[in-house]
């Protein structure tokens, strides 16, 4: 039997490192937390892939982080690949989807675990999904570190969920605002400020992307 998923709320706790003070607000995540919920996670994964042939799919590239931390937990034969997926356009909401990367190994009759970072929208892993399946595998299990429930557009849910988050911006742990903050070690919130002068800003990095998990 699964345990339940942990939620976590913003509230006044671990201190964010000096080097991140002036643009992280606040830690909703610690390195500490995520290690230990990866393990919980891992051990329940074992349990459901013993004896069998697993690939682990993962989506680039928020999963950096939560995928080398959660394999080396996988203590069972594994593949691994990978998928690109991003969202262009100047919407927030309604950004195309686009594969910037291609599977390479085979998905005919494998058990598939399927890992992404958080699940919003679902429009990713919707999408994915249709992709995957077509592809035949003998079954596909989702992974999310995160899952904001409140943003859900599709009817996608993850069999392995991290945390429960509510509907505010992340940074860390892999997910970016601009493609920044991926190297923090926690999942955290960013200073007010950090938006305003990316928006203030000319060109930025990538138009319409600080938006995309919502929360603002
Ligand atoms: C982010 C995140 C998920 C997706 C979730 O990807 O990594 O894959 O959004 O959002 P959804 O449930 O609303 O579809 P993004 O396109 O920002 O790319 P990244 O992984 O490179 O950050």
């Amino acid at each position: 039997m699964k345990r339940p998923v942990p939620e976590v709320h913003p509230k006044p706790g671990a201190r964010v490192p000096r080097l991140w003070r002036q643009e992280v607000e606040r830690i909703l995540i610690t390195d500490d937390q995520i290690a230990r919920r990866i393990r919980i996670m891992a051990r329940e994964i074992v349990r459901d892939f013993a004896g069998r042939e697993m690939v682990v799919v993962s989506l680039l590239n928020g999963t950096v982080m939560f995928l080398g931390d959660l394999i080396r937990n996988l203590s069972l034969p594994l593949r691994l690949d990978f998928i690109g997926v991003s969202s262009y356009g100047a919407g927030t909401e309604s950004g195309e989807l686009v594969f910037t990367k291609e599977l390479r190994l085979d998905m005919r009759g494998r058990d598939v675990l399927l890992v992404d970072d958080i699940l919003d929208t679902g429009k990713t892993l919707y999408r994915v999904l249709g992709k995957l399946r077509a592809l035949k595998p003998r079954r596909i299990k989702t992974c999310v570190l995160l899952n904001k429930a409140a943003r859900r557009i599709e009817a996608v849910e993850a069999d392995y969920v991290g945390f429960e988050i509510p509907d505010i911006f992340v940074v860390g742990y892999g997910l970016d605002f601009a493609e920044r903050y991926r190297n923090l070690p926690f999942v955290g919130m960013l200073h007010p400020h950090v938006y305003d002068q990316a928006s203030q800003q000319v060109k930025p990095v990538r138009p319409g992307k600080a938006g995309r998990q919502g929360g603002d």
